[in-house]
């Protein structure tokens, strides 16, 4: 029989951190201990697992003993401290924040696209951001047989992106503008209801914010492609679940829109939806709460003799940061590199 694992979820609380749960439940990882982990304000809170609900504690220094696998969505700061404690621990951190994400030690994995990353790190793993995770799993396949010169992603992004805090903000708008009532701007710089905004982070001097620069940054280290020239320009939108993404990419030879249909039909991970005479292409209602990343409006770029033009849909709490982190654990243990314990 395969042995237990045992997990810590290191904000179970949150969106992420109860996708965590639900899909380790889903898809019956063989775990032994869990442990839901978040703030002193927590401690005592009940989350769902499975049939029941499983007690939250408030992490302590001692909370990653006999851990096989921390699996961590807490904000940049809070997984600073705490997951090179969990990796000094014994467990492998597989990590959802942006912590650790660019830092040359660390591998970040999507497991659909660079695999054997997974498996040079040294406690800890770093997940993408969701805009970037969706990107590489429906370009990594084209890349891989014609190698992409140019990206330009335009983002239409779910505020769960944000956390839990922004959905309640969402909703609480919407009733308030249906009744006519005062509401609350509080998560982002202006209201998101009935709203987009073309602002996701914080701006730097070249007029690019954090988000886009993530999503360059991230998809030029996952393709182990440092110089790719990659623009983005990254929008909230008042969506609950699910980001979009319209993307131009310029290949090096030309190929036809046909061709990349049938190569990303047969891409593990991606769901072709691209029958727009009969309005079938990928929507954020219909990509919330399924793993695929769902591709469609797959064209011929009309401006570029080598360029496509797509749009690319998932749930950016599944596919997008706990699916992902599930999937890099349940590679590791595939290959047989379970975690050793007690390193550093
Ligand atoms: N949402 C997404 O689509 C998405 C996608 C990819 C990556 N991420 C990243 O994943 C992380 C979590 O995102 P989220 O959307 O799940 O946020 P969230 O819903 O706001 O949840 C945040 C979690 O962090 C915990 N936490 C906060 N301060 C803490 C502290 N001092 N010590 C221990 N735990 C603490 C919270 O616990 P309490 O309830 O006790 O406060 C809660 O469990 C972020 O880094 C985010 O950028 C999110």
């Amino acid at each position: 029989m395969p042995r237990k694992i045992n997990i810590a979820v290191l904000g179970a609380t949150g969106l992420v951190g109860r996708t965590f749960l639900r899909i380790l439940e889903e898809r019956h990882f063989p775990v032994g201990e869990l442990r839901a982990l978040a703030s002193e304000r927590s401690e005592g809170k009940l989350v769902p697992f499975g049939a029941g609900e499983i007690p939250v504690h408030a992490v302590r220094e001692d909370s990653f003993d006999g851990a096989d696998f921390a699996l961590i969505a807490v904000d940049d700061s809070v997984s600073r401290e705490w997951a090179p404690k969990a990796a000094r621990a014994g467990a492998v951190v597989v990590d959802k924040s942006g912590a650790w994400r660019m830092d040359p030690s660390v591998p970040l994995v999507v497991p659909e696209v660079n695999p054997d990353d997974a498996f040079e790190h040294d406690g800890i793993i770093a997940g993408p951001n969701c805009s970037t995770i969706q990107l590489v799993v429906a370009l990594a396949p084209i890349h891989r047989v014609n190698p992409i010169t140019r990206i330009i992603v335009d983002s239409y992004q779910a505020v769960s992106g944000t956390g839990s805090a922004a959905v309640e903000e969402l909703k609480a708008q919407n009733r308030a503008i249906v009744k006519g009532e005062h509401y609350e701007i509080d998560v982002y710089p202006h209201q998101i209801a009935l709203n987009v905004l073309p602002h996701i982070g914080s701006f730097s001097d070249n007029g690019y914010c954090s988000e886009e620069i993530k999503l360059v940054n991230e998809t030029r280290k996952i393709l182990h492609s440092p110089d790719m020239a990659i623009s983005a320009t990254t929008v909230r939108v008042p969506v609950e679940v699910g980001h979009s993404e319209a993307v131009h990419i310029e290949l090096t030879h030309p190929m036809t829109a046909a061709e990349v249909r049938d190569l990303l039909r047969a891409a593990p991970g991606v769901a072709v939806v691209d029958d727009p005479s009969g309005s079938q292409y990928p929507l954020p209602l219909d990509a919330a709460g399924r793993d695929e990343v769902f591709v469609g409006r797959i064209r011929n770029d009309i401006s570029h003799p080598h360029g496509i033009a797509m749009w690319i849909v998932s749930d950016n709490l599944r596919k997008g940061a706990a699916l992902n982190a599930v999937q890099v654990a349940e590679l590791l243990m595939a290959r047989g590199a379970l975690p050793s314990k007690q390193r550093g």
